[in-house]
């Protein structure tokens, strides 16, 4: 890596953290929230370490206050947040929930104050359980109850809120949950893999839609996870087919549905079954933005175990891992943000990237500091290199439910002790402030 740490972003720059409804608001039965899928996965047995759950998570629903104190002591000038789906229309659609709608007010109003520029994503993975009694994303109708709450979260928050996104991860969750089977709501079914994917696609048109209609001056985005995927084995022919089938259902089903208006060749046979005439128009709409997750290379090779007979491989032996075993490599990020504007041709804003630990204890996270110098100088070379990079937001502000993982993981830059909430800045949080703090020479 030949970083250059001194390298300074363009003004304007948004340098955030992002974090998700579930993984962090805990609240789970208060105040009239609804139950989601996550809360159904995490009370089946051996899905979630531990026997886990989001019930409490880090209390964010009543310490957001605080939350929102501890990005403006760090310099944030933006916060990527979800909205609970269930928390404001408990049942999915129908009657919306008063006081879940006024707690994003109050998120919403404390950020504005503080000068902090709110993002919000309208899914990240909670899907109400009512929805999913009704077939959840393999069934066609949750494309429009989604466009549904989308209306619901417009017509209430567009007034201050500018910045929209519509799904998070949208190859993440549909292939963990219907493929992996570990995700919610844990299916391991091709066909009802290919149709969620289809259904969610159109979930993200309907809402690119009624975002644009209901909100001024919105900018409107989605958020996709695109990570390398590599061949195990770059000699072996089964392992780059792997590869590259893994590449199409995580890079590229979406963003190419979504941006280009069709679906990879491998992909596109198989969910032809389930495109009606008129589809791929709903589905491509023209967004503002996109929005880029990107955390390590992957690596493939077949795997007869799961739906798609292609599977994790191993990364090699000399490469530098984190923590909890991803491996790292600045360099494809930097490669990412540079293809995705040639291939998208829009602005790039890095809406999740961070580094997850198992073993760190308090604040002391070294590891964590240098990975985020790293990446962020291999961002600067992309942009020394011409992309378009507007922002980034570190994964995550707090350390957090780490879904099927429990609570083991952590990925924040703010230490959280669970048995007291007690927050405490990391080291590698202080040196993200000063970092921000150099790039707007103050
Ligand atoms: C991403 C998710 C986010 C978090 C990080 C570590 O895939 O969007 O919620 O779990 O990984």
């Amino acid at each position: 890596m030949t970083g250059r740490s001194d390298f300074r972003f363009p003004p304007g720059f948004r340098w955030g953290a992002s974090t998700s409804a579930y993984q962090i608001e805990g609240a789970a039965n208060e105040d009239g929230r609804g139950p989601s899928i996550w809360d159904t996965l995490c009370r089946m047995k051996d899905r979630v370490d531990n026997g886990e759950t989001g019930d409490v998570a880090c209390d964010h629903y009543h310490r957001y206050r605080e939350d929102v104190a501890l990005m403006r002591g760090l310099g944030l000038n933006a916060y990527r947040f979800s909205v609970a789906w269930p928390r404001v229309l408990p049942r999915g659609r129908g009657a919306v929930n008063a006081a879940g709608l006024d707690f994003y007010d109050r998120l919403i109003d404390s950020l504005l104050e503080a000068e902090i520029e709110p993002w919000l994503c309208l899914y990240h993975w909670d899907l109400p359980q009512a929805l999913q009694d009704l077939g959840g994303w393999a069934s066609r109708d949750t494309a429009g109850w989604f466009a549904d709450y989308a209306a619901v979260c417009a017509r209430r928050y567009g007034d201050r809120v500018k910045n929209w996104a519509t799904i998070n991860e949208f190859s993440v969750f549909t292939l963990f949950a219907y493929a992996f089977g570990a995700g919610a709501p844990g299916i391991s079914d091709r066909q009802e893999h290919l149709k969620a994917m289809h259904h969610v696609n159109l979930a993200h048109g309907a809402g690119v839609d009624v975002l644009r209609a209901l909100v001024p001056g919105g900018s409107i985005g989605a958020v996709h996870s695109v990570q390398t995927c590599r061949p195990e084995d770059p000699a072996n022919p089964e392992h780059c087919e792997s590869a590259a089938l893994f590449d199409e259902l995580w890079n590229l089903a979406f963003p190419d549905a979504q941006l280009l208006g069709h679906y990879p060749p491998r992909i596109a046979a198989l969910i032809e079954p389930y495109v009606q005439a008129g589809d791929m128009a709903r589905i491509c709409r023209p967004i503002d933005w996109f929005g880029l997750n990107h955390y390590a290379p992957m690596y493939s090779k077949p795997d007869d175990g799961n739906v798609w007979g292609c599977g994790w491989g191993a990364a090699p032996d000399d490469m530098p891992r984190t923590d909890i075993g991803w491996p790292m490599d600045p360099t494809a990020f930097r490669d990412v943000l540079l293809d995705l504007g040639k291939r998208y041709r829009l602005p790039v804003y890095v809406t999740e990237n961070g580094f997850g630990s198992k073993t760190e204890t308090g604040t002391d996270d070294p590891r964590r500091l240098a990975y985020l110098r790293d990446y962020i100088a291999a961002m600067g070379e992309a942009l020394m290199a011409g992309a378009d990079v507007r922002g980034y937001f570190v994964w995550s502000l707090l350390d957090n439910f780490e879904w099927n993982g429990g609570y083991a993981p952590r990925f924040g830059i703010v230490h959280v002790d669970y048995e007291t909430q007690a927050r405490t800045p990391k080291e590698s949080a202080r040196w993200y402030a000063d970092f921000i703090r150099g790039q707007r020479g103050v």
